[in-house]
């Protein structure tokens, strides 16, 4: 390999001297120095040409410019899964595609009339719900779902009609999105009707992985169920289920019939029969001059509206000892209609320094930002109410405090 690579350089450095000399020749002004000017790296006792890439590992690639060697070593985002996997070639690894079923529910959409020849075809909805786990993630791809479909008569096991996968192509290459769930809508399934009425016989699905399933970009994709596979994944209804129902279809998605679910912070609507019924949410008066919309919340509320009028420190002589000040600040706040209660945290910030004179401008010492400790920045307010603070403060330089006059401020 290193014999090979040292050949190659001796090769083109021979190349280009000749073009060199080639174009010397021809055409006289081009200086001999010019093709020879880019040097070659040694990396690791291997010699590399000018412009040349290579990589060391799957982290780490280098080029080689003119004698220089620079290498380029990717860091990778933490995976946050409990198992990662890496793809080969790759520096990084990544999470797989992670999905836990919950629940399998069908519904009959609509029943078909038997055919003469026995078959019978029933439209049907499945629900599939997710579990919402740290691990979980959505999945991209194609062929990710298998719905099998039977007839199952009641208090047997025995499965008629099984058919493998009752989804189409478009169906069973529907991603998933974290957080949503899949409803499968116009599955049809066809069958041959057994002798039974329908009060004898369920319809059951089964949701499984499909077997060629491919993600978008190779990640593998663990499929699960929760909590074991026999409850979570096989979902039945009754035969006489079959209803002329329709779920309810708009931008939004698909919604089942009786689902209730909210377009926006103000409107809840219920799917009832195909039709989606909306209600729209009154808001009252918010009665504040600069209303705010909060993140999820319908109506304007107000900001919480606090002036303060005065912020008064006393030092009580009796107080101090040695060079500890006790401190008590009041605060007046200017009461008026748009005044509200304040909760929270870190609402307050009380600065405090030493000044030799009683202007609020003049030279400030021993500076603290914030004097106040974390019970008392979040301290509530209660409209009408004086809150005062105590504070022992240390002072730093006592020849200021036992000076002529000082102010605290
Ligand atoms: C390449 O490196 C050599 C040696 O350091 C230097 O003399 C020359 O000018 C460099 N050429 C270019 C194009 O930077
Ligand atoms: C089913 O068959 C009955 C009797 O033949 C007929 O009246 C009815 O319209 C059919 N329904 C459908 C949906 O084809
Ligand atoms: C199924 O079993 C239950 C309880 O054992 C019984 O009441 C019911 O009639 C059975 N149904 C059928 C269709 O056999
Ligand atoms: C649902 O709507 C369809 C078509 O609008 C109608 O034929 C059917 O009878 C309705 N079902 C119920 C239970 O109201
Ligand atoms: C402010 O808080 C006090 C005490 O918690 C409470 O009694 C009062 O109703 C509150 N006022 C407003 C406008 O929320």
């Amino acid at each position: 390999m290193m014999m090979n690579r040292s050949w190659y350089l001796v090769c083109l450095v021979f190349v280009s001297l000749v073009i060199v000399v080639h174009h010397a020749s021809s055409q006289e002004s081009i200086s001999i120095s010019s093709g020879i000017q880019l040097l070659p790296c040694i990396y690791h006792g291997v010699p590399f040409v000018h412009s040349e890439v290579w990589r060391v590992d799957e982290c780490t690639t280098c080029t080689c410019d003119n004698s220089t060697t620079t290498c380029v070593v990717e860091s990778c985002q933490p995976a946050h899964c409990t198992e990662h996997v890496k793809p080969p070639g790759e520096c990084c690894s990544v999470c797989p595609y992670d999905v836990t079923v919950r629940k399998v529910e069908p519904t009959i959409q609509t029943k078909r009339n038997v055919t003469t020849n026995g078959d019978a075809t029933i439209v049907l909805a499945a629900d599939v719900t997710f579990k919402d786990a740290k691990d979980t993630s959505g999945v991209r791809g194609e062929s990710l779902w298998e719905l099998s479909a039977w007839i199952a008569p009641v208090n047997t096991t025995h499965r008629i009609g099984f058919t493998e996968q009752v989804l189409n192509v478009d169906q069973a290459s529907q991603w998933y999105v974290k957080g949503n769930r899949i409803i499968f809508l116009d599955v049809v399934y066809t069958f041959v009707a057994p002798s039974l009425n329908c009060d004898e016989a369920n319809v059951c699905v089964e949701l499984k992985r499909g077997r060629n399933a491919v993600t978008t970009d190779g990640r593998p994709f663990n499929f699960g169920s929760d909590p074991d596979s026999s409850t979570s994944l096989i979902g039945c209804t009754s035969l006489c289920a079959g209803r002329d129902i329709f779920p309810c279809v708009d931008t939004e998605g698909i919604h089942l019939h009786e689902d209730v679910w909210q377009r926006d912070p103000c409107t809840h609507c219920t799917c009832n029969n195909g039709t989606a019924a909306c209600s729209t949410k009154e808001c009252p008066d918010p009665g504040c001059n600069r209303p705010v919309r909060l993140k999820g919340e319908c109506c304007l509320s107000c900001p919480y509206h606090v002036r303060v009028r005065r912020v008064s420190p006393f030092v009580m002589a009796q107080d101090q000892i040695g060079d500890q000040v006790h401190l008590r600040v009041l605060i007046t706040f200017h009461e008026s209609q748009h005044t509200t209660n304040v909760t929270g945290i870190n609402l307050w910030k009380l600065s405090a320094w030493v000044a030799l004179d009683q202007t609020k401008t003049g030279k400030r010492y021993d500076y603290r930002e914030q004097i106040l400790d974390a019970t008392q920045r979040s301290q509530q307010y209660v409209k009408g109410e004086t809150p005062a603070f105590a504070v022992d403060l240390g002072i730093a330089d006592t020849a200021v405090v036992c000076g002529t006059a000082f102010y605290m401020c």
